[in-house]
């Protein structure tokens, strides 16, 4: 199938982008690059030996959008283009809703025009908010507390309406957990432009020296060791992820959510141990206090996927580590 990646130059994307091309898919990124980087293009055909299509542009130019699935003759689109810090939602909203809202129907509006109606969104574990129970599944209430989980949660409702008022629609709504490791060829991993915020960037900037030490938030949950619990997912097992659902889709019209977790959870201080068993370093740390915002724990329920899409996350927190340490290893040099 023709396959258009919207966002497919950054860190999903990219690693979505070689498991689809080394499936026989043909696949197209279409990124407007703020967050990535040219050269990924290159690292993901040097990983494939497959010709990949690239056009630059923002998902909120519909015509560009629209004309680029029409000449591609592309048949489903994976929606990854989004911005995704946290924070950084709270001090620039107005920004956040634009991208991540506006660009959503700018891209149902050119798939329209362009009559095309599979869409596999991106979504978050964030959606949910709060737990009031765990692990999270798909029916747990849906309250995010912050504007960037309110722009996938708006997102999610448009698309359940569309397909509602429009039966053709097949869509997928997948809510990645945490998200961490590199593709095993170390070519391509997380490379966020300017300060990261997720752990594992984090932990990389402290090898590569851009930082001094690792800041651990808070060692007083109530949690085993007190450091904050994850489901970390590794970035292959999410990308496997992807196809299950295109696959899926082709006989499954409506709007489905899925999460894409591993049904376990971690702490900071377990990530870390990984990290330093796989690296072979010791990596400088400190408490200090929690970040505001953050969970004691979240992780998921994923036997729908299971069931339904036949997938589940198969590698350990291990292979993890070891693909995160390669990429980091080769992103020093
Ligand atoms: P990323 O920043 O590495 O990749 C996103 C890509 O989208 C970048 O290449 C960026 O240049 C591009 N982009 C952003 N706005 C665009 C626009 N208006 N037009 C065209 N391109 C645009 O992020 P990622 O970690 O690969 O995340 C991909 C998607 O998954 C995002 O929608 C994110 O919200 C979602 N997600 C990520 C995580 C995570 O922890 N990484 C977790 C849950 C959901
Ligand atoms: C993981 C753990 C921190 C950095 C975020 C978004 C979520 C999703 C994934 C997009 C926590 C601790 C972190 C550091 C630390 N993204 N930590 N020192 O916050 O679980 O989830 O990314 O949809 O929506 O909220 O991920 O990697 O930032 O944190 O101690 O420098 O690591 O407190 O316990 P988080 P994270």
């Amino acid at each position: 199938m023709n396959i258009l990646l919207t966002g497919g130059m950054g860190y999903i994307g990219s690693h979505t982008a070689v498991l689809l091309a080394n499936t026989g898919h043909q696949v197209h990124i279409y990124d407007n690059l703020c967050n990535s980087s040219p050269s990924t293009l290159e690292r993901i055909q040097k990983i494939t030996s497959k010709d990949i299509g690239f056009t630059e542009g923002d998902v909120r130019d519909t015509e560009k959008l629209a004309d680029v699935l029409r000449k591609e003759k592309i048949g489903a689109v994976i929606h990854l283009a989004g911005l995704k810090a946290v924070g950084e939602s709270s001090q620039k909203p107005i920004e956040y809703y634009a991208n991540n809202v506006q660009g959503s129907i700018s891209l149902i509006q050119a798939m329209q025009s362009a009559g095309i109606n599979t869409l596999v969104f991106s979504s978050s574990a964030t959606v949910y908010g709060d737990p009031i129970y765990l692990p999270y599944d798909e029916e747990h209430p849906t309250k995010p507390t912050n504007p960037y989980g309110r722009n996938k949660l708006q997102i999610e409702d448009m698309l359940r309406d569309l397909s509602v008022s429009d039966k053709e629609w097949k869509i997928s709504c997948l809510r990645y957990f945490n998200p961490v490791g590199a593709h095993e060829s170390g070519h391509i991993g997380e490379d966020p432009n300017g300060i990261p915020n997720n752990l594992m960037p984090v932990i990389g900037q402290v090898v590569n020296g851009i930082l001094p030490s690792l800041n651990i938030f808070g060692n007083d949950y109530d949690t085993p060791d007190g450091t904050g619990k994850r489901d970390y997912i590794h970035v292959m097992d999410l990308a496997e992820g992807h196809l299950a659902a295109l696959v899926w889709l082709q006989s499954n019209p409506g709007c489905h959510n899925f999460n894409l977790g591993s049904g376990d959870s971690y702490s900071v201080l377990d990530l870390l141990y990984h990290f330093e068993q796989a690296s072979g370093l010791k990596i400088p740390h400190q408490v200090v206090g929690r970040r505001p915002g953050d969970l004691p724990e979240y992780y998921a329920k994923a036997d729908k996927a299971e069931k339904l899409l036949g997938w589940k996350a198969k590698k350990t927190l291990s292979d993890i580590c070891s693909s995160s340490w390669l990429w980091i290893k080769s992103s020093k040099n």
